[in-house]
């Protein structure tokens, strides 16, 4: 009997785990279509005997359902609101509480550059203003090639194209026409993997409890299907401190079962502010 996309994803889900059925069909079905092509096999038919009999090939099919495009200050009016009115806003109230640390979670980083920006953005508030505030910066993905990438730290001109010119004579070393960062800026951000769809913890288990005062979770979401997408934002919701800050991507919303959890603080970014507990 010929075989079908189904039968593709049961094997995946079998062989490694993937769990297909949170994501949207339509984004699955044109990246086995991409393998396809590349693997000259023409059908899905043939492409199922490429992959049940090529060891790396499942492997290379879950990498390719990751998307990991990024940029260093991606959406830079995201980054322009967190650094002049989010970022000064969370750490007065903190002040007010007297508690000097500020807890922040890049979910789904990819390759590091959110979170390095996240970095360079506090870092440099707290100079500015002379400041004694600790940063637990916390960056997590489901695929641990990018999360070894981000620990590497080393990043081509493409995705450097939003970094101020002072910015990167500060933070980053160049050599062979690549960027890397320094020692100091690693040190800020604790990156680990971590599946957004595991049942057993709502936070990255380094950060203990989670208790954000931000989470980044930036295109993300758009790959999930609904239910998920669900789960994902109950999780984060949970992760969150009261008051805490939530920021999606620019083409992401929040379901109407959520508006009572977040409030919208923002009418040009996806800025949301927990609500209830
Ligand atoms: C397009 S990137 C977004 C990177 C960054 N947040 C940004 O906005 O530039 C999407 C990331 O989500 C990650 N991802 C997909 N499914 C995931 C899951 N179940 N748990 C954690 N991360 C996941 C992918 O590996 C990928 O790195």
């Amino acid at each position: 009997m010929d075989k079908n996309i189904n039968d593709i994803l049961e094997y995946l889900q079998k062989f490694n785990g993937f769990n297909y059925s949170a994501y949207h069909i339509g984004m699955l079905e044109r990246r086995i279509k991409n393998r396809i092509v590349k693997t000259n096999t023409d059908n899905v038919h043939n492409y199922y005997s490429f992959l049940t009999t090529i060891p790396d090939e499942p492997k290379r099919l879950t990498e390719n359902f990751m998307i990991n495009v990024s940029n260093f200050f991606r959406d830079p009016l995201c980054f322009e609101l967190l650094a002049r009115i989010f970022i000064p806003d969370l750490v007065k109230e903190k002040q007010k509480l007297n508690d000097d640390t500020l807890r922040v979670w890049s979910a789904g980083c990819s390759h590091g550059e959110e979170a390095y920006s996240l970095a360079i953005l506090i870092n440099e508030f707290r100079e500015h203003e002379k400041l004694d505030l600790n940063l637990d910066l916390f960056a997590t993905d489901y695929d641990e090639k990018a999360i070894e990438s981000a620990q590497n730290g080393t990043y081509s001109p493409g995705s450097m194209k939003e970094v101020k010119l002072g910015l990167v004579e500060k933070y980053f070393v160049v050599k062979d026409g690549k960027y890397t960062v320094i020692p100091e800026l690693k040190s800020m951000v604790h990156f680990s993997v971590y599946d957004l769809l595991q049942k057993n913890s709502h936070a990255p288990s380094e950060s203990i409890f989670g208790d954000f005062d931000l989470i980044l979770c930036r295109n993300v979401l758009i790959y999930f299907n609904l239910d998920f997408q669900e789960q994902i934002i109950n999780r984060l919701h949970k992760s969150l401190a009261a008051n805490g800050i939530l920021v999606l991507g620019e083409s992401e919303v929040l379901l109407p079962r959520h508006t009572d959890k977040f409030r919208p603080q923002s009418t040009y970014c996806k800025f949301f502010k927990k609500t209830g507990s």
